[in-house]
């Protein structure tokens, strides 16, 4: 039986994806920071006569603490790991600069450093599955934001669109390193971009943008139920470089800043020494 870890695996994307799994017959770990969506989930799993292979792990991914104690419990319960979806996010596009207890921007926390601890993390757990795939949803192919080397905490000319944008910048570069680090891993790492689907991450906007981004949502979004189906058959049947991108069916060349390998080691290397020090 495939065991699917999904962090966000309680709503939108993440959720339509943990559904389908279970259909499928796998074993699935699903990540949420609010257990009454982790008993919705489960509920949901129960109507599928799929109870017993669904699993909410509740986890707040801003803390790093949270997702090294993630780690270990999937360690801990599963022998291997199929696949690991990494979903989880929460947009905040305005507003003031908030700080984790751990003293880390809250988009580079939730966004890429909770990505970057599960990835690395699980890795051995990964490489005991036949064919393992990680992917790591966000916007590959988006060609905004950038890496603020000098300041990655954002602690200068706070914005939070710049804070998400270079989120979504730091997950492009940290498939790029894994696998420039992990050379001989079976592990494929795909970024994928899944288009405009139709989920609850308006619902945390402010109006009037809430609004106007479900109306938009309405017209032009598609569902999540149809967003499942390309990127399934990717997990599924993952491409054979151990890094790939794309954005919904189509297959993104790695060249530009997005993808630079010297950018994403640079990158991988300054997130180990943040971790580090977060430790001691
Ligand atoms: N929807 C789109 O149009 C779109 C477009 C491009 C890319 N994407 C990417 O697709 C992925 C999924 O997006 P979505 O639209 O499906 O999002 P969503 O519906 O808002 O779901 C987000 C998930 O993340 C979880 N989450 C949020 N904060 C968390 C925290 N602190 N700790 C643990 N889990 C947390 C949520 O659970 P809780 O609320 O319980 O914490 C929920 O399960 C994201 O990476 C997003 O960037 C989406």
């Amino acid at each position: 039986m495939q065991t699917v870890v999904i962090t966000g695996g309680t709503d939108g994307l993440g959720k339509g994806l943990a559904l389908h799994y279970l259909r499928q017959g796998a074993r699935v770990l699903a990540v949420g920071s609010t257990p009454a969506k982790g008993e919705a989930l489960l509920a949901e799993a129960t109507a599928l006569s799929a109870g017993d292979r669904a699993t909410f792990l509740r986890a707040d991914l801003t803390s790093v603490t949270a997702a090294q104690e993630l780690v270990t419990e999937v360690e801990g319960t599963c022998s291997s790991v199929d696949k690991l979806i990494l979903c989880a996010q929460r947009y905040r596009l305005f507003g003031t600069r908030t700080v984790t207890h751990e003293g880390f921007e809250h988009s580079f926390a939730l966004a890429y450093l909770s990505r970057y601890v599960l990835s690395h993390g699980l890795r051995a757990t990964l490489e005991s599955a036949p064919r393992p795939v990680i992917m790591n949803v966000g916007t590959p192919g988006i060609p905004l934001g950038r890496i603020h080397w000098d300041d990655l905490q954002l602690t200068r000319r706070y914005n939070g669109t710049k804070a998400t944008l270079q989120s979504f910048r730091a997950n492009d570069l940290l498939g790029v390193a894994f696998a420039a680090v992990h050379t001989n891993t079976p592990i494929r790492y795909i970024g994928y971009n899944p288009g405009v689907v139709a989920t609850g991450m308006t619902d945390h906007l402010p109006q009037p943008l809430r609004a106007l981004t479900k109306a938009s949502f309405t017209l032009f979004a598609t569902s999540v139920a149809k967003a499942v189906t390309p990127v399934s058959h990717l997990l599924d049947e993952p491409p054979g470089e151990p890094f790939t991108a794309y954005r919904t069916t189509r297959q993104l060349a790695l060249k530009g800043t997005a993808f630079d390998k010297d950018a994403a080691l640079r990158l991988h290397r300054l997130t180990q020494d943040l971790l580090l020090r977060q430790r001691s």
